[in-house]
């Protein structure tokens, strides 16, 4: 793979403006959730990573973490299909648990709503959503999002969790992709 700065048009995101969003949205579900019992945090692999290690550190409220994947049908293009399947399940029993999904970025909205679905029927306490990265105009289904990081623009991005193809995901800004140097597949 090409170094990232080859494939760079501008960086959206830079690392201080993330962290410092990040750490006022740990203040707020901090408060949030204070007298929540059993408060668990589901990260949706793999993009959400970057973001669940940094907010975890920020919330000061006790927490468990999980992880979950789900999988678009057709993986490969960069538009969702619609379609998720479940290809990692939680290994720990959410009834009445306080539930925090955490996502990199709400596209479509399909894959959260597909989630939501599936966990609102383990009949948690309480199931909330928090991304750090909204993409509202390019939503086809409506899905409610107590917390946002960044609302951004109908823009190729990468970096922080996020891949091109895979690679990058370490970066630690949110960048956009030059599509003359990095060709859409679409
Ligand atoms: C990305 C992102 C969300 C989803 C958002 O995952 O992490 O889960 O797409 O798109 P949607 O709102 O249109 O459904 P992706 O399938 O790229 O997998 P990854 O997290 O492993 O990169």
């Amino acid at each position: 793979m090409i170094p990232y700065r080859d494939v760079l048009k501008e960086v959206l995101i830079p690392e201080d403006v993330l962290q410092e969003r990040i750490a006022a949205l740990g203040r707020e579900i901090s408060e949030d959730y204070i007298d929540s019992k059993n408060l668990i945090l589901i990260c949706i692999l793999r993009g959400g990573v970057m973001f669940l290690t940094d907010l975890m550190r920020q919330i000061t409220v006790p927490h468990a973490i999980e992880f979950m994947a789900v999988s678009s049908y057709g993986a490969g293009n960069r538009e969702s299909t619609g379609q998720v399947r479940l290809t990692l399940d939680l290994n720990t029993d959410i009834y009445e648990r306080d539930v925090l999904l955490v996502e990199d970025i709400i596209d479509s909205g399909r894959t959260i709503a597909s989630v939501l679905e599936l966990l609102s029927a383990r009949r948690p306490n309480t199931l909330r959503v928090c991304t750090l990265l909204d993409k509202a105009e390019r939503r086809e289904v409506y899905v409610p999002i107590q917390y946002v990081g960044f609302s951004i623009p109908n823009e190729f991005v990468f970096g922080y969790g996020l891949d091109l193809d895979e690679y990058y995901r370490n970066l630690p800004f949110i960048g956009v992709v030059d599509l003359d140097k990095y060709p859409s597949k679409e």
